[in-house]
């Protein structure tokens, strides 16, 4: 099978998009501390963008690990956490921060998990909603493209942990 990548986000819009989401961010929560919790591997670009945009002095960053089972449409997906949340959470304005949102079983769960920490609010982040596979509903407040369907890779997304490393956002077009 031969892998082709096709360019479906370019870099500038991406990074335009990464000073609108903190903009808005920053609208919301005109002043204090902010939490941001990044989902590895995927979100660590992302991340490592988005806060860079944030223009306050008192930002956290910290990072959870998930391993997700049963993706086929016959089992119940289920979401296990690898690595956890090493910082104080409660009274805290939380930002979630995923690199794409899928099922949405990834970050249904994450909510739940973080809330079991009460932090004062939890808003979602997502740098691609994807929407054809949803299977739960998760609130995103934060959204930087939406797109119906396609595999993704680069900007922290991986196929096989492959092409992480790209600039850009690209379609896995797969052919014989
Ligand atoms: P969900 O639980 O199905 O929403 O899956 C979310 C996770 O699956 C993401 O954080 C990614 O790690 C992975 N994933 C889903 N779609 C893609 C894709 O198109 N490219 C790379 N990873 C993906
Ligand atoms: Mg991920």
């Amino acid at each position: 099978m031969k892998e082709t990548l096709l360019e479906v986000i370019p870099q500038a819009l991406i990074k335009e998009k990464i000073q609108e989401l903190a903009e808005t961010i920053e609208g919301d929560f005109p002043e204090g501390p902010l939490t941001f919790i990044g989902t590895l591997k995927g979100a660590f670009i992302f991340l490592a963008d988005l806060v860079r945009a944030i223009k306050r002095k008192e930002v956290e960053v910290d990072f959870v690990r998930v391993k997700s089972y049963g993706y086929s449409d016959t089992s119940k997906g289920e979401v296990t956490i690898t690595k956890d949340v090493e910082l104080k959470l409660e009274g805290k304005n939380v930002i979630l921060v995923e690199d794409i949102v899928d099922t949405g079983l990834t970050l249904a769960f994450l909510i739940k998990h973080i809330s079991l920490h009460n932090p004062k609010t939890i808003k979602t982040c997502a740098l691609i909603d994807k929407r054809e596979r949803r299977k739960v509903e998760v609130n995103l407040d934060y959204v930087g493209f939406t797109l119906e369907r396609g595999f993704l890779v680069g900007y922290g997304l991986d196929y096989g942990e492959k092409y992480r490393h790209l600039s850009s956002i690209y379609e896995v077009i797969k052919s014989e």
